[in-house]
């Protein structure tokens, strides 16, 4: 091709002929990435400015030099989540191996649809979804399939088991079936159920929430949800537990909702998009005892396992269900020695090899460095929720099953919480400001590793000072 005209370095030349300009190129990008990041201590969580947006489509090829400034103006308006003092939501700083499986995925461009265009890293995604499936206990012959986001492993999960208990569905639709399907889960259940019921055709509405206490839901509450929902004429087919919630990080007793899942008959999804990480660490797994009860596992290695987003699986206890019950052959790629293609069964087709975020990560950090980053976080919490347990003059919304604390002074509106939340964004400090249960609640995620005592204290004396 006559390429006159584009910049040398367009594309990375496969004779070499470019290679010192290529490489100079992105030595200089990945250096100001680096300094973005080695210099985060020294920004607040959440920018000051907003980024401009300048030329968005340039009528000329523009100056490296003028392409890396204008990258730096959006670094720097972004969101720091490598800032000591970004404890507020479940987006942790990204594990410096993950940054270079982002950066590998992008430079092999494969495509994890199919074994034909991805040969070596479908393979290494099926190996390690079975590995991580054997993490939480399930049984041999269990694995599954990543998606982009702990979303659309949640509506997979649900899609198969929904296909399973009603097979017709999977071909006609929902218009025949004589009950309406629904689903089980806690008040505190996360919002992706509510959007995957709407995508299944169920109506969101088709999630029936079921009685807890502090954000987890009750074995005994869900045999009687059931019952209700059974006399009420509909057809319960799936309980969610979760394990991990997203606005206080409560655990559902999974082991006794598993008896009640099986003794009904019902399909059991643990949506362990968050609290799935303890399973890497010896000392706090057990939290997690009956997930391997579960038939499918939502996991999301993005949040508490430090991989560069998007990084979420879907695991199922039978590695087969979803070529049984939601497999759409793809005619146009060729089979690989009986092999189903990762595009066929997942929701996603075309798909990048986020897979190469998580081995990288696992590779470099193994279970000893993942346990202590588990560890070191849930420690904390249990050191800041003892502080938060001395003051009287605060309340807890839970107590924390992982890293997570919601809390709130006792008896303040909504307005006093959110001038809280302020005067810690002022000192430094984002904590989230979740509303739960109708409240506004000052929101703490312990999982930033670079977040140390100072931070603590300085939280501490932002809050006394408000409360005194
Ligand atoms: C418990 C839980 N499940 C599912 C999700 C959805 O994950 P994602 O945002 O990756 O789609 C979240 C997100 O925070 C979550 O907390």
């Amino acid at each position: 091709m006559d390429l006159d005209g584009l910049p040398e370095t367009a594309f990375v030349s496969p004779r070499g002929e470019n290679r010192p300009a290529v490489q100079a190129l992105l030595q200089r990008g990945l250096a100001q990435v680096v300094e973005r990041l080695a210099g985060a201590a020294g920004r607040p969580p959440l920018p000051q400015a907003e980024a401009s947006l300048p030329d968005l489509l340039p009528a000329e090829p523009l100056a490296e030099g003028e392409i890396l400034a204008r990258l730096d103006g959006l670094l720097a308006a972004s969101m720091n989540a490598s800032a000591p003092g970004w404890i507020g939501h479940m987006d942790p700083p990204p594990a410096t191996a993950s940054i270079l499986g982002a950066l590998a995925a992008a430079a092999v461009n494969n495509n994890l649809l199919s074994y034909e265009m991805a040969p070596a890293l479908s393979r290494l995604e099926v190996a390690i979804m079975a590995r991580l499936a054997d993490l939480f206990g399930l049984p041999a012959g269990a694995g599954g399939v990543m998606a982009s986001g702990g979303s659309l492993a949640n509506l997979l999960a649900l899609a198969v088991a929904r296909n399973r208990a009603f097979p017709e569905a999977a071909e006609s639709g929902l218009c025949g079936l004589a009950r309406r399907p629904v689903i089980l889960a806690s008040a505190a259940a996360h919002t992706s159920l509510a959007k995957a019921a709407m995508v299944l055709g169920l109506g969101r509405a088709a999630v029936v929430a079921v009685p807890g206490r502090e954000g987890r839901m009750d074995p005994p509450a869900l045999a009687e949800a059931v019952a209700a929902a059974r006399a009420a004429g509909q057809a319960p087919f799936a309980v969610v537990a979760t394990a991990g919630t997203t606005v206080t990080g409560a655990i559902d007793p999974l082991a006794a909702l598993a008896e009640v899942a099986e003794a009904e008959g019902l399909w059991l999804h643990v949506d362990a998009a968050y609290g799935g990480a303890l399973a890497f660490s010896p000392r706090h797994r057990d939290r997690l005892a009956g997930i391997a009860r579960a038939d499918s596992v939502t996991f999301n290695p993005q949040k508490w396992l430090y991989v560069a987003k998007t990084c979420a699986c879907c695991l199922f206890r039978d590695a087969a269900l979803p070529a049984r019950h939601f497999r759409v052959a793809a005619p146009y790629m060729a089979e690989t020695g009986g092999l189903v293609n990762l595009g066929e069964l997942g929701l996603q087709g075309s798909r990048p090899a986020e897979v190469l975020k998580l081995w990288l990560t696992l590779q470099h950090l193994g279970l000893s460095g993942l346990a202590r980053l588990i560890d070191a976080g849930m420690a904390l919490t249990a050191e800041v929720a003892a502080e938060l347990a001395r003051r009287p003059g605060l309340e807890l919304a839970a107590a924390p099953d992982s890293n997570l604390l919601c809390f709130r002074p006792v008896g303040a509106g909504d307005a006093a919480v959110e001038a809280l939340h302020r005067r810690l964004l002022d000192a430094g400090l984002f904590l989230s400001l979740p509303l739960y249960e109708g409240r506004r609640w000052l929101r703490l995620v312990l999982l930033n590793p670079h977040t140390g005592a100072g931070e603590i204290r300085k939280m501490f004396e932002v809050l006394d000072e408000a409360l005194s």
